[in-house]
């Protein structure tokens, strides 16, 4: 019998992954590597459902969902986020990286989001923990600029995150601290540090300016009025830029050590900072 060539024998595994039969014959034997590798293949579509467009926010259709969280979660690899990590993802809103994350940690490894927005939480809580129990969701009720204006909450510049000291390898905030004002965003940072691993790592997104913004942040600085402090800027309701030496500043005070470069943002990519503890 003529063996297949090692072309076709790929092309037909392909077609039948992608199809999700199972090849009847002539697929060569599972590798040991192959359970390693089913692992890391993202269940979002097949496993978590997508979230109803009214909770997806701005970034209402699903193609631009997906490709904000795989380019997180391609930014969050670079930095050094391994499957066996324990992660928290900070204002994690309606799971768009949970999703994701979902197919990649490991069933021991620990992951604990928090957000301000209720029905966020309860999607996620609905939706992802009975899937993955490992996934924790965690409605944290607080004052903010403009998602919950209740000045009766306590305020986000206290909060105290509900986690022990040193429990994490691997914490994020995307798309956060572009919604924060300074005294919230140094409290984070500190909570920050306080909740990472010696060694742990820190990933975050914001609108950063210089005298020149960034590529990301040029269009979005359009309409934000400068503080007088020239530290930050807003644009109302809840758009926050920041100078790129204050963020650095308020990295340092944390105790937070920047990765250099910071990587600038493109299209509707935020700039992104890398820190360890
Ligand atoms: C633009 S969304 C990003 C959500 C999520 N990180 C993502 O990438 O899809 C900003 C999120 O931050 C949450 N948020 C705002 N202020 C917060 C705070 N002080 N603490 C925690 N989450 C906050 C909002 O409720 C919202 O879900």
């Amino acid at each position: 019998m003529t063996q297949p060539s090692k072309l076709r024998t790929y092309g037909s595994r392909l077609k039948h992954k992608l199809s999700g039969e199972q090849p009847a014959h002539g697929a060569p034997p599972a590798k040991s590597g192959d359970a390693w590798r089913q692992r890391r293949q993202f269940p979002a579509e097949s496993t978590i459902p997508m979230p109803p467009e009214g909770l997806r926010g701005k970034v209402g259709s699903a193609p631009q969902f997906h490709d904000v969280a795989l380019t997180t979660m391609g930014r969050m690899s670079m930095a050094g986020l391994r499957p066996d990590h324990d992660v928290l993802d900070i204002g994690c809103g309606v799971g768009r990286t949970a999703r994701y994350l979902c197919g990649f940690l490991e069933g021991d490894a620990r992951y604990e989001g928090f957000d301000v927005t209720e029905v966020l939480v309860e999607w996620c809580q609905e939706n992802i923990t009975p899937r993955f129990p490992n996934f924790h969701f965690t409605h944290t009720p607080l004052y903010h600029l403009s998602y919950d204006p209740d000045h009766s909450l306590p305020s986000a510049a206290e909060f105290t995150f509900p986690y022990a000291d040193e429990s994490f390898d691997f914490v994020f905030a995307h798309s956060v601290f572009t919604h924060l004002l300074p005294e919230v965003t140094a409290n984070y940072l500190n909570e920050v540090f306080r909740v990472l691993r010696p060694g742990g790592t820190s990933y975050s997104t914001w609108i950063l300016f210089n005298d020149e913004p960034s590529a990301y942040s040029n269009p979005r600085r359009n309409g934000m009025v400068d503080d007088p402090s020239g530290r930050f800027a807003v644009r109302e309701p809840a758009n926050v830029g920041y100078r790129e030496e204050f963020v650095r500043e308020m990295h340092a005070s944390s105790g937070l050590k920047i990765i250099e470069p910071i990587h600038e943002g493109f299209r509707r990519f935020q700039d992104a900072i890398v820190a360890v503890k």
